[in-house]
């Protein structure tokens, strides 16, 4: 197939359920001339406290699905899937561009000389191999501090992203890192962002939120420009949004989540 028509093919973004839609508002806002398909898995929905063999086959499943509505590049828009699975979706479909997300720990340390950096996510991210390299890799630059936040994925899942439910788990799972005088905080999962101004009332004004979504659209953009499949298209391309939850009210949602 040439260039010229795999430009104007979508690009396919994944998550395991609402999360990767904070991945996707950031990727349009860099290239709103792109046209898109987005899947999320909300019926699986979380993947980061299942086994690792699930996360794969689950991963897998939703690369198929994309695949089948012929995408010309993957965003694993999850770091729980893209930890479990990008080397091996990659092994397994070597012609297709795959773009994973990892926590943006790189920025928060480079950011300031030795300063103490929190980085919340799912059980399974933070237990991979991708993420303990990646923390030893920092681990002299800065003091590191995991957290792990079982169930978060589910509460926004639940659409809690505001009021006494989701400030208690945070306000809980957050205290002991604060007590640390952190100042910095890695949301390592897709779906925290949604809850960034719950954490951003919990932590105060000093502490700096990163996130991989920039990182992730910037690589995104450098791919397909490096393999001369990027849409050269003036006009803004279109949104197609799927979820293995096909109600109503999950589709909405992502709509809003797209636009807030
Ligand atoms: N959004 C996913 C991530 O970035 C995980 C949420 C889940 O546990 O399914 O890790």
């Amino acid at each position: 197939m040439s260039n010229d028509i795999k430009k104007t093919m979508p690009i396919g973004v994944f998550d395991s359920g609402l999360g990767g839609i904070s991945v996707l508002r950031e990727i349009v806002s860099l290239m709103p001339e792109e046209n898109y398909i987005y899947y999320g898995d909300s019926a699986h929905a979380p993947y980061g406290t299942k086994p690792l063999d699930e996360i794969r086959r689950l991963s897998e499943a939703d690369m198929s699905f994309l695949l089948a509505r012929h995408v010309k590049a993957i965003v694993i828009a999850c770091n729980t899937a893209t930890a479990a699975s990008a080397e091996i979706l990659r092994e397994k479909y070597p012609d297709i561009p795959i773009i994973g997300i990892e926590p943006a720990l790189k920025p928060a340390v480079l950011w300031k000389p030795h300063d103490r950096v929190a980085v919340m996510a799912t059980p399974m991210t933070l237990k991979q191999e991708k993420f303990q390299n990646l923390m030893h890799h920092y681990e002299t630059a800065s003091e590191i501090y995991t957290v792990p936040c079982p169930g978060l994925a589910d509460l926004v899942e639940q659409y809690e992203l505001t009021g006494p439910k989701i400030t208690k788990y945070l306000t809980d799972i957050l205290a002991p890192v604060l007590e640390k005088d952190i100042d910095a905080i890695v949301l390592g999962c897709t779906h925290y962002p949604f809850v960034e101004p719950v954490i951003r009332e919990i932590v105060g004004p000093n502490v700096k939120i990163f996130n991989g979504s920039h990182g992730t659209a910037m690589e995104l953009k450098r791919r397909l420009m490096e393999n001369g499949i990027k849409n050269d298209s003036t006009v803004h391309g279109t949104i197609e949004i799927y979820n293995s939850n096909s109600d109503d009210k999950t589709l909405e949602m992502c709509k809003r989540l797209l636009n807030s």
